[in-house]
């Protein structure tokens, strides 16, 4: 499996604080089936986003795993105006492996209210925004439709593991089902940040993406869609997102354009 959303590295944020605190995390993804981890700290106004710093730290941790995990670069890229300023002048400073896919974290109050204008002007030049975990966000709790517009765009979606198996309370793990239910979700991933804590769940939401959902979909999105993301490749062909385009329908004609045709 491939992860593509983790706080491996140690020192940078609310992930691990040691070098062995990253190794128990690692050890805990590798006893689960991954090969894969993109490693993503925090960009926001709590832990600074040093590129630098982080591919050395990624260099240290991959020198102790040797090959038996190959570790990436990315970010979790919290949408703020100085963000998304910083994003427009070096995209490859957060995206994943240097390729077009960015993760993209909401505020937990409140998502600007020009969203679909910036998720416009990302896509437009050539990213592609992935929405992380909506169903840990206060807002899309209440309000999930409004993803609708930003699918159209060309967004996707990451749940966490963890949602779907039940650690983030039934809300969330309702709306995670709901989401999958309709085809709004392209990726599971952990989102992990330590061994006790947030620790990572693959596995026993691959077992439960399996069971509920069906072999093709659990390996779609914990393998397929993850390693395309990856390696910066096209997603293969996704099943039809449910209401999303369907929802476009032709504006009703008007009283005068009914009375004088056109
Ligand atoms: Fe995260």
């Amino acid at each position: 499996m491939f992860e593509i959303h983790y706080h491996l590295l140690f020192g940078l944020d609310d992930g691990p604080k040691t070098m062995e605190e990253s190794l128990a995390l690692a050890e805990a993804s590798i006893a689960e089936g991954v090969t894969h981890i993109v490693c993503t700290p925090h960009s926001n106004d709590k832990y600074r986003f040093d590129p630098q710093v982080n591919r050395e730290r990624m260099g240290m941790l991959q020198e102790r795993l040797k090959d038996r995990l190959t570790l990436g670069l990315g970010c979790d890229f919290h949408l703020s105006y100085d963000n998304i300023e910083s994003l427009q002048k070096d995209p490859k400073r957060y995206t994943i492996n240097g390729t077009r896919y960015l993760l993209v974290e909401f505020p937990e109050f409140g998502i600007l209210s020009n969203m679909q204008d910036w998720f416009y002007q990302m896509t437009a030049a050539g990213l592609v925004p992935i929405i992380t975990h909506p169903e840990r966000n206060p807002v899309l709790l209440q309000d999930p439709g409004r993803m609708a517009e930003w699918i159209r765009l060309g967004c996707l979606v990451q749940v966490t593991a963890a949602s779907l198996v039940g650690r983030f309370g039934q809300r969330s793990q309702a709306m995670a089902r709901s989401l999958l239910k309709k085809n709004w979700v392209h990726f599971i991933a952990s989102d992990a940040h330590s061994v006790d804590g947030r620790a990572p769940a693959m596995k026993r939401a691959y077992e439960v993406l399996q069971s509920e959902f069906g072999q093709e979909t659990a390996e779609r999105l914990c393998i397929t869609n993850t390693r395309a993301v990856y390696f910066g490749e096209f997603l293969p062909e996704q099943p039809e997102p449910e209401g999303v385009y369907s929802s476009l329908q032709p504006p009703k004609k008007s009283f005068f354009r009914r009375l004088f045709g056109g």
